[in-house]
């Protein structure tokens, strides 16, 4: 088992390593103390792990209850955040009492959200069973849920008590679902660590023998990060890298023909093309990115076109001011924020003879 533990304003450890989820109970219980606890998953989770789960915690004492939500980011909203709060209460769960978020980064984000406001905010524990949510979702305390007018519009920052990432997991998810994944770990190979970008050329690097350690290093990196900026004031926005363009593909897509990590390994593409082609970026490092991300199985390209990208740009409800800082990379393994006028964005983009309005 590998530990890391995140040194935020309330410190706690992320548990990594095979089988462990036969064991979450007692290591939800060395760090909560609670009578009962809440295991919020989907219904495709549910059926895989959710017996083992709350066998272990009936095991470690805690009176454990089931809340399965249909899978799937339509249900990522405040309607289920209702529904979770109504089975709080007829539990009568108190502000000792744990949630526990079983699935990936759809349910941790609701399970978080949930233990941020319920009485004004509980303990809860992450079990992340995606390769996005082991890698991204469940470590730096961001939790919300989407509203009709765009995607975590509504949510809090609350660290979880623990992260307890059992990489067996993994050996259940469709091939789509652990390759929208690998985009998550290939960015942050690019904005922070070279030889993992490297060793991510080898189409080995996620074999059972060694995806601990690429999980891992993932995870350490966006450690890291997290800790010298908790609240996304600065640094923390290098994990942006491809998400400005990403989303604004995802939002054109209505959230429905693209998935998010497809549309971050376009957006990662075209702004390195781009920004190679401004001299930002070292010569060669655009052809590398494209060639692992091929190598994953992950698109570089889409039929979208630039006004597609901008207009989603625009609609962003987060971008603040009349700037938009972009996330580019020195080289393979580096990465810097570049702020923009909006104004130039179009420009910046464009391929010569590319239509810039
Ligand atoms: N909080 C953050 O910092 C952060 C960061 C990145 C993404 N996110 C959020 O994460 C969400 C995406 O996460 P995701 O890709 O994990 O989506 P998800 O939770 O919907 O999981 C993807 C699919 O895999 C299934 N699944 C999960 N674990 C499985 C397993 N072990 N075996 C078989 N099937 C399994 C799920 O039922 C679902 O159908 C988005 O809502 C995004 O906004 C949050
Ligand atoms: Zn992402």
């Amino acid at each position: 088992m590998t530990q890391i533990t995140v040194k935020t304003t309330c410190p706690y450890d992320i548990l990594i390593g095979d089988g462990l989820l036969q064991r979450s109970g007692e290591l939800a219980r060395q760090v909560n103390n609670g009578h009962r606890a809440l295991i919020v998953t989907d219904s495709n989770v549910a059926p895989l792990y959710s017996q083992k789960v709350a066998a272990s915690f009936i095991r470690a004492g805690f009176e454990t209850e089931i809340f399965t939500f249909p899978a799937g980011e339509q249900s990522k909203r405040l309607d289920t955040i209702s529904k979770i709060y109504t089975r709080l209460a007829q539990a009568n769960f108190t502000r000792k009492d744990l949630l526990v978020a079983l699935g990936g980064g759809v349910t941790g984000d609701m399970t978080g959200f949930a233990a941020a406001t319920w009485l004004r905010g509980i303990d809860f524990i992450q079990l992340p069973t995606t390769l996005l949510a082991q890698v991204d979702s469940s470590v730096g305390g961001k939790t919300g849920v989407d509203i009709p007018q765009g995607k975590n519009l509504v949510g809090a920052f609350r660290q979880p008590v623990r992260v307890v990432a059992d990489i067996s997991t993994l050996d259940t998810l469709t091939h789509a679902v652990f390759t929208d994944g690998m985009a998550e770990v290939i960015k942050t190979a690019a904005i922070m660590d070279a030889s993992l970008f490297e060793l991510l050329m080898d189409d080995r690097a996620m074999s059972s023998g060694s995806r601990r350690d690429i999980i891992s290093r993932c995870i350490d990196i966006k450690r890291r990060v997290v800790e010298r900026d908790e609240y996304e004031g600065g640094e923390r926005k290098l994990l942006n890298f491809g998400h400005t363009l990403g989303h604004a593909l995802e939002k054109h897509y209505n959230y429905s023909d693209i998935t998010h990590g497809f549309a971050v390994a376009v957006g990662m593409n075209k702004i390195t093309a781009a920004s190679e082609r401004r001299g930002l970026t070292a010569k060669g490092t655009a052809a590398k990115l494209e060639l692992l991300l091929k190598r994953w199985g992950l698109p570089v390209a889409d039929k979208a076109c630039l006004e597609d990208y901008l207009s989603g740009i625009r609609l962003d409800k987060k971008r603040a001011g009349a700037d938009i800082d972009l996330v580019l990379l020195r080289d393979s393994g580096h990465a810097f924020i570049h702020t923009l006028p909006m104004a130039d964005l179009a420009s910046f983009l464009a391929v010569t003879g590319e239509d810039e309005t």
